[in-house]
């Protein structure tokens, strides 16, 4: 891999942004007026962030979420960036081919931000990802795709306050935005298009799909691409997951309309247009995974996802910043079991996991879907479910484990294990 030094520079700012009816409302961003700047990095690539919290009077962090670094550049609850300050980080890129992204991190004070509109993507590339023939040209056949729910008031304000439902379940919005646009146009190539998933809401559950059931392909998941792809009509992301998919629009005649939906909320509509000169193909393999095997594992643990509203925790405790829940050893590999028992009321928690990529072993004791079979950072429990991940823990210092509803983190669902 080449080193080469980039440099990015992110500010966090309100900003005012307009949603629906032309209603000018207050928002957070970076560098911009809602959400950020996609930062584009390769394997074995340094990189340099200068991030200035220039929110005013609120504490900020900014997190990479699925990136494999060491815990004092994770951008987690103890990087602390006060009002009116810098921070420069600086890590290398030392992972396959993904979709990551970034996103405040502040101790309870996560769900405001990121509703408010501070998030964005990072995207890596490898040799991998060079060399297949799928579609990657950024912005014609390769487009990211933020998808986010909103609550926007009477006045057509994004407000974030939480009512009963908001604190139990987190915060749901009957607003749908797509990179920040509600109900938007995206003109596609008659052909072979790459989407990268974000479910960027603070809680929703996506159950994407599109119109006619048009079948299409998942390539990747948070941490990379499948082995093969995987052919689906329907995919559920839980907040945080990403996939990358693609679909095939030749059948259509240009011109014609193809919404994605939510299950039955429309998201967006993609518009048919001309093809592109380039061929590009859904290769049968994509990549090698590695597996992890349950022999070199040299610890298991439990995590049980349990509680509601303000007392969600887990293992029975609520996030401390001084204490530390667990200590890993370096370089080691562990089995986590994770499971989410049936309580009084049917929660869904997307568990993730700071500093690491691991695989799913099982999901309720059976091989995991196909599509679960890559680099995963977050894995979502539905009532009565239960995962076992594997993982080997190669970077050094104190990170977080939680439940990425982010009211529900912000109460507390999050615990420390330290690396060492
Ligand atoms: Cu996406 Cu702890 O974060
Ligand atoms: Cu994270
Ligand atoms: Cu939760």
């Amino acid at each position: 891999p080449d080193e080469k030094i980039a440099e990015y520079d992110l500010i966090a700012q309100k900003s005012t942004s307009v949603f629906v009816n032309d209603v000018e409302t207050e928002t957070y961003g970076y560098n911009g007026n809602y959400l950020g700047p996609v930062i584009k990095a390769k394997k074995g690539e340094e990189i340099t962030v200068n991030i200035k919290n220039a929110l005013g009077d609120e504490e900020t962090t900014v997190h990479w979420h699925g990136l494999e670094v060491p815990g004092d550049v994770d951008g987690g609850p103890h990087q602390v960036i006060q009002p009116n300050e810098s921070l420069q980080t600086t890590f290398t890129i030392n992972q396959p081919a993904a979709t990551l992204w970034y996103h405040p991190h502040p101790l309870h004070k996560t769900g405001k931000q990121v509703y408010k509109g501070l998030a964005g993507l990072l995207l890596i590339e490898d040799e991998v990802s060079d060399k297949l023939p799928i579609p990657k040209d950024y912005g014609r056949n390769d487009f990211p795709l933020v998808i986010q729910d909103r609550q926007l008031n009477q006045n057509g304000k994004l407000i974030y306050d939480l009512d009963m439902m908001d604190v139990m379940h987190g915060k749901h919005g009957d607003t749908p935005l797509v990179n920040g646009a509600n109900d938007a146009l995206l003109e596609v190539p008659k052909g072979k298009v790459r989407l990268r998933l974000l479910n960027g809401s603070n809680a929703r559950t996506n159950r994407l799909h599109l119109k006619d059931e048009l079948p299409f392909w998942q390539i990747g998941s948070d941490g990379g691409f499948l082995e093969k792809p995987v052919k689906l009509q329907e995919l559920v992301l839980g907040a945080s997951e990403r996939a990358e998919v693609i679909v095939d629009f030749s059948s259509y005649k240009e011109g014609e309309r193809i919404e994605l939906f939510d299950q039955n909320v429309r998201l967006m509509t993609f518009v048919v247009g001309e093809e592109l000169d380039k061929e590009t193909e859904i290769p049968e393999q994509l990549t090698t995974i590695k597996t992890i095997k349950p022999e070199e594992a040299t610890k298991s643990r439990e995590f049980v996802l349990q509680g509601m509203g303000h007392m969600v925790n887990i293992n029975g405790k609520q996030m401390d910043i001084h204490r530390i829940d667990e200590e890993v050893n370096l370089d080691e590999t562990e089995i986590w079991e994770v499971s989410n028992p049936n309580g009084r009321m049917a929660m869904e928690h997307p568990f993730h996991v700071h500093g690491v990529q691991f695989q799913i072993l099982e999901r309720n004791g059976e091989e995991p879907p196909e599509n679960e079979r890559g680099w995963k950072d977050t894995v979502l429990l539905m009532p009565g479910e239960n995962v076992k991940l594997i993982a080997t823990f190669k970077h050094k210092g104190t990170f977080m484990y939680h439940c990425h509803i982010l009211e529900h983190e912000d109460a507390g669902m999050m615990g420390q294990f330290q690396v060492d």
